[in-house]
């Protein structure tokens, strides 16, 4: 980039960041995701350094006078937040609260070790402390002779709001510090850490706002930050909130002279500072990395939110040597676990055909990365929801990855540029084939009605084939289409007995990889019945009904001439699942394709209709099993006959509870569904635990 306009987009990244900062910082309401706005930081950082002289560095100020955060120039790369709401008084730190550098990947964390040991000219390993990064709300507590006198956020990292009355509501800082047991107590200190609220303390405060008609917090955070930023505190105090303490700033006299960041951990647990559990020593980077992917796995079982964890040099000593630059610790860093959200705009939509012709609206976005991966399409699934969202071609839009894998837009942000314009509108026509489309009644979804549109067969064959399915190696999308545009094949019935040389003569492929498509289509002709029945691709008929339905009737012939009544008498199939069965099983097209394959020498592996001691039985699984793995609970489930669902309904028999359940207990509790302890389980399904190592156990 050019010297000019690199200047100007530095100007311009500095009032972004500074709105934005003021936004999430003391309005408690941002206006991008994190990753947005770590993506516009980082941006400035990089042209900060290449354009720009090195800014100041300071040494590490322990001197109380020192306020270098507040100095230097006004780009919010200096600066560690926004200036307090007025509504509070000021109160400035003793000691500057810094803010952490991030990393966003493994390569990150090394560079941040090679460069500690590169500065302290070292070939050795660097010891360190590790710890969860607490998603909630910094904070500074001033303790005077061992009496809690005040407290404050960070606010600008110099000055922060006081907070004090608010924070004396919180039951877990102390207002006398303990001395039994630990180092003297100074005469003054402030110590650091993160005020949150549990997830399940968050979920019960929103259900009673929801009851009580108020507006549900959006997230754990902004809970915290809401009930912090109280003027009345006794409103505080009926908030869940809780600490976590993981630093200290200004001391005097300083105790002990702590040689380690583990030894001051130690202490401010004895002075009586909730210190969190997961805090461990790390010999060298290596640890540091697996603790990093333990806590990427193991994010979802705690019952408070992190955003990542955090590396710190142990050795006071080191972490005096090495300093800081203005805006963060060189001794210490931030390891962000990936976003699962991100800002970006939506480029085009383009229409989707499903398989049963259901129109779908696809958003292609600017590529940006989410949890990890690149990210450019998301479903609009709808009218309905293109409406709701007042979704236009151009929008800025906050992209979410949901669990792991589906993207979605979350919501529009910024004044949209059509704003005033009517939101996207599903044409008409079909884009493939040119029929109307239709919209049924009482259905969400648009419609082309025209059985053959190729792209409605094209789906079929791909569900066709597809792992769930008929599980054929080496046939992907693009061959399917190739096969489809030659006219070598019309439904899935014909990829049987296709010539060598007739599928080797497409383009791109040879007679080997044609042989090895036509061995693998071979190799499959007797799949399970419950694979066959899902790869025929009958409406509502996932994978889950499929193999209810295997088991239950046995073979293709008893569900092909099952009534609706007698599919009714099955547990998990309603009166839409089984209208769809017998609707396909009706469809003359539909029998001559089945016969057709049959006639290939296409036979599903039939048996007889299983029934055991759990036969028809319906259950759902929810927290951890000490005893086995939810896998072999499912297993021992199916093989006696019952099934396992993900959600708890009315059909449910019965819930089984393991350690930290989730909110399926709570539903069964409300649907008087009866919940099992894993004992009570083991006895209903006749199975004893030998515990291995550990809380793994193995089942007998
Ligand atoms: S140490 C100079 N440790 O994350 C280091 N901070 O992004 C001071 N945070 O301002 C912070 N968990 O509010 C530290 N275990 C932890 C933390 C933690 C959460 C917050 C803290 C800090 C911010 C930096």
């Amino acid at each position: 980039m050019e010297e000019q306009a690199a200047l100007k987009r530095i100007e311009e990244l500095r009032d972004l960041i500074n709105h934005h900062n003021r936004r999430y910082y003391q309005l408690d309401d941002p206006e991008i995701s994190d990753s947005g706005y770590d993506g516009l930081m980082r941006e400035l950082i990089e042209l900060e350094a290449q354009f720009q002289p090195p800014i100041a560095q300071f040494q590490p100020p322990v001197d109380v006078n020192i306020y270098p955060i507040a100095s230097d120039t006004a780009s919010p790369t200096q600066t560690v937040g926004a200036a307090p709401l007025e509504k509070f008084n000021t109160l400035p730190h003793l000691s500057p609260m810094l803010s952490l550098a991030n990393a966003f990947s493994e390569e990150e964390i090394l560079a941040f070790d090679e460069r500690i040991r590169r500065l302290l000219g070292t070939q050795g390993d660097v010891s360190y402390v590790v710890e969860p990064k607490l998603d909630g709300i910094g904070v500074n507590l001033v303790y005077e002779k061992g009496i809690f006198r005040s407290g404050s956020t960070r606010g600008d990292g110099a000055v922060g709001e006081d907070i004090t009355q608010n924070l004396k509501t919180i039951r877990a800082i102390p207002l006398k510090m303990s001395s039994a047991g630990a180092p003297p107590i100074p005469d003054l200190i402030e110590i650091r850490g993160e005020v949150y609220i549990g997830t399940d303390a968050f979920r019960e405060l929103n259900r009673q706002r929801v009851a009580d008609g108020d507006n549900p917090f959006a997230n754990p955070r902004n809970a915290a930050a809401g009930s912090l930023r109280q003027l009345d505190s006794r409103v505080t105090a009926k908030r869940p909130l809780a600490i976590f303490c993981y630093a200290m700033g200004f001391v005097d006299p300083d105790p002990s002279g702590f040689q380690t960041h583990w030894e001051l951990l130690q202490a401010l647990a004895g002075w009586g500072f909730p210190v969190n559990t997961h805090i461990r020593r790390a010999e060298n980077i290596g640890e540091c990395i697996a603790y990093y992917r333990e806590m990427t796995d193991r994010r979802e079982e705690l019952p408070y939110e992190i955003d990542g964890t955090v590396i710190k040099v142990d050795s006071t000593n080191i972490r005096d040597r090495l300093g800081a630059v203005s805006r963060s610790p060189r001794w210490a860093i931030a390891c962000k676990f990936a976003a699962t959200q991100a800002t970006t705009t939506i480029e085009d939509i383009i229409i989707q055909v499903g398989r049963t012709g259901v129109l779908t609206p696809v958003a292609q976005m600017k590529p940006v990365r989410v949890a990890g991966v690149m990210v450019s399409r998301a479903t609009l699934h709808n009218q309905d929801e293109i409406d709701k969202k007042n979704i236009h071609i151009g929008d800025t839009v906050i992209v979410q990855r949901a669990g792991d894998v589906i993207p979605e837009i979350v919501k529009t942000v910024g004044p949209s540029a059509k704003s005033g314009e009517r939101p996207f509108r599903i044409p008409d026509t079909c884009p493939v084939c040119g029929s109307r489309i239709v919209r049924l009644e009482g259905e969400a979804a648009h419609r082309c009605i025209n059985l053959d549109c190729p792209a409605q067969i094209r789906e079929n064959i791909k569900h066709f084939v597809s792992r769930g399915g008929m599980d054929i190696e080496g046939l992907g999308e693009k061959l399917i289409a190739q096969m489809l545009d030659s006219g070598i094949v019309r439904d899935p019935a014909d990829l049987y007995g296709l010539p060598v040389e007739t599928l080797a003569g497409l383009e791109r492929m040879g007679t080997k990889s044609a042989g090895n498509i036509l061995a693998s289509l071979e190799r499959t002709k007797t799949p399970p019945l419950d694979k066959f029945i899902f790869a025929l691709g009958i409406r509502h008929t996932g994978e889950h009904v499929s193999k209810i339905l295997a088991r239950r009737f046995g073979t293709l012939d008893a569900i092909m001439n099952a009534g609706e009544e007698e599919l009714l008498a099955v547990k998990e199939v309603g009166p839409e699942i089984a209208g769809s069965i017998t609707t396909f099983f009706r469809e003359p097209s539909n029998l001559r394709t089945i016969e057709r394959l049959r006639e290939a020498g296409v036979n599903p592996v039939e048996g007889s209709a299983v029934s055991g001691s759990l036969s028809g039985k319906s259950f759902v699984l929810t927290g951890t099993l000490e005893g086995f793995s939810r896998n072999s609970a499912k297993e021992i489930i199916e093989s006696l006959g019952g099934m396992v669902s993900s959600s708890v309904t009315k059909k449910t028999d019965y819930v089984v509870a393991g350690v930290s359940p989730g909110s399926k207990l709570e539903k069964a509790g409300q649907l008087g569904i009866p919940v099992l302890d894993e004992e009570a389980f083991l006895e209903i399904t006749g199975h004893s635990v030998e515990p291995e190592k550990g809380n793994q156990g193995r089942l007998l």
